[in-house]
């Protein structure tokens, strides 16, 4: 029997993020860590995962060791870093499973040092330096100690020192001010860190230095929403070699035609101005479509891009396509690649005041999700 059309699904391209990753790789001309965190920003984290490194990704970054670990679970033996960590957690399975581990202070250190002494195994170690984003990381204030701690354990074996990183503030702005002077701070921190004996690859640049900061790139580059085909500096991806690799779409669940002054979903914040037909897409802010949407964001739907009639409500919200074609059943595209005229999420990101990153990550809730391609297939 045939299966119906899915009401509501996600469909990932994985042959695009292969195709996007292989563009950064030969862009930059040395180890990429493709950033998967967040399952991988929506596209599924171990699909993307497999994906990122059929096309040429030499290492992989998740925030919490959870990812990390989950990837290991799928199979996946690339290396791995996860950096992001709260007090009290016990690093041994991260260690046991060959995950990369992150300190941003001496007391961080002093928990994966216990973990490698329980284990046996020493942990391979990235060292943030905080440069100016005030967010991850040792000030500079506190840098000096923390090489010191992680060098004295580097010497008793309890870690070798493999990495010496720092996150950007304001990589999209690529004139900003902020860049050099950050640039700066980790170059100092990188030579406290050498004068130590501390020999690690270093790494800074996110998806928008990674297009845009060649001065950035040092022995690795991190990026992450690229890999997606999503334009870091808020642009058209194309420019830079990319295709996006998401494509949201529903099903229209209800037709009807209505006369000119009717109010339209809760609170009536859209009136038709003549008679109209309205459509009704089951999707809503359950499922990761921003109740901000309502009244300004585009979808696709009978041949063209229509702006949300209406509040966007928790599992639908409404379309007014005029006397244009539309039936139950029919496809309605929120953002894909826009090679179908269908909005992007850059699109959908400026109608409601985000960034994509937030509108990919959070979709979710009820939508099926389908992978397509076969980049990283097993
Ligand atoms: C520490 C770190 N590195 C790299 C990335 C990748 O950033 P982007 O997706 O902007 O390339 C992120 C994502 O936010 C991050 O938190």
């Amino acid at each position: 029997m045939k299966q119906p059309a899915p009401r509501a699904e996600v469909v990932v391209d994985l042959d695009a993020i292969a195709a996007n990753t292989a563009v950064l790789r030969e862009r930059v001309g040395r180890p990429l860590m493709a950033v998967v965190k967040a399952d991988g920003y929506g596209h599924g984290l171990v699909p993307a995962a497999r994906a990122v490194l059929a096309g040429g990704a030499d290492a992989l970054g998740v925030a919490v060791l959870e990812e990390a670990l989950a990837l290991r679970a799928a199979g996946v033996t690339a290396p791995l870093l996860a950096w992001l960590h709260a007090p009290g957690t016990d690093f041994a399975p991260a260690l046991e499973a060959g995950v990369e581990v992150s300190a941003n202070a001496e007391w961080g250190l002093a928990e994966v040092v216990a973990a490698a002494r329980a284990t046996g195994r020493p942990a391979r170690l990235h060292l943030c330096a905080d440069t100016g984003l005030s967010r991850e990381g040792a000030t500079t204030a506190d840098w000096p100690a923390l090489v010191a701690a992680a060098a004295r354990a580097q010497a008793d074996g309890e870690v070798e020192v493999v990495g010496l990183w720092s996150h950007m503030a304001y990589a999209d702005a690529p004139t900003h001010p902020t860049i050099g002077a950050q640039v700066r701070v980790f170059e100092e921190a990188v030579g406290i860190a050498r004068a130590a004996g501390l020999d690690g690859t270093r790494h800074l640049a996110n998806s928008a230095a990674t297009v845009a900061l060649p001065d950035t790139w040092y022995d690795m580059v991190r990026p992450g929403v690229a890999l997606y085909g999503l334009d870091p500096l808020g642009g058209d991806p194309a420019v830079h070699g990319l295709r996006p690799a998401m494509s949201v779409r529903a099903r229209v669940a209800l037709t009807k035609r209505v006369p000119a002054g009717v109010g339209v979903s809760y609170g009536h914040t859209y009136s038709p101005e003549r008679e109209t037909t309205l459509a009704l897409v089951p999707v809503g802010y359950a499922d990761g479509v921003p109740r901000a949407a309502g009244n300004r964001a585009p979808v696709l739907a009978a041949g063209a891009q229509r702006t949300i009639a209406g509040r966007v409500c928790m599992d639908q919200f409404v379309l007014d396509v005029g006397d244009d074609a539309v039936a139950p059943g029919d496809e309605v595209v929120l953002w894909g690649s826009g090679e179908r005229g269908e909005p992007t999420a850059q699109q959908w990101a400026d109608a409601v005041d985000t960034i994509h990153y937030e509108l990919v990550t959070r979709v979710g809730g009820r939508f099926t999700r389908r992978h397509v391609g076969s980049a990283g297939a097993v």
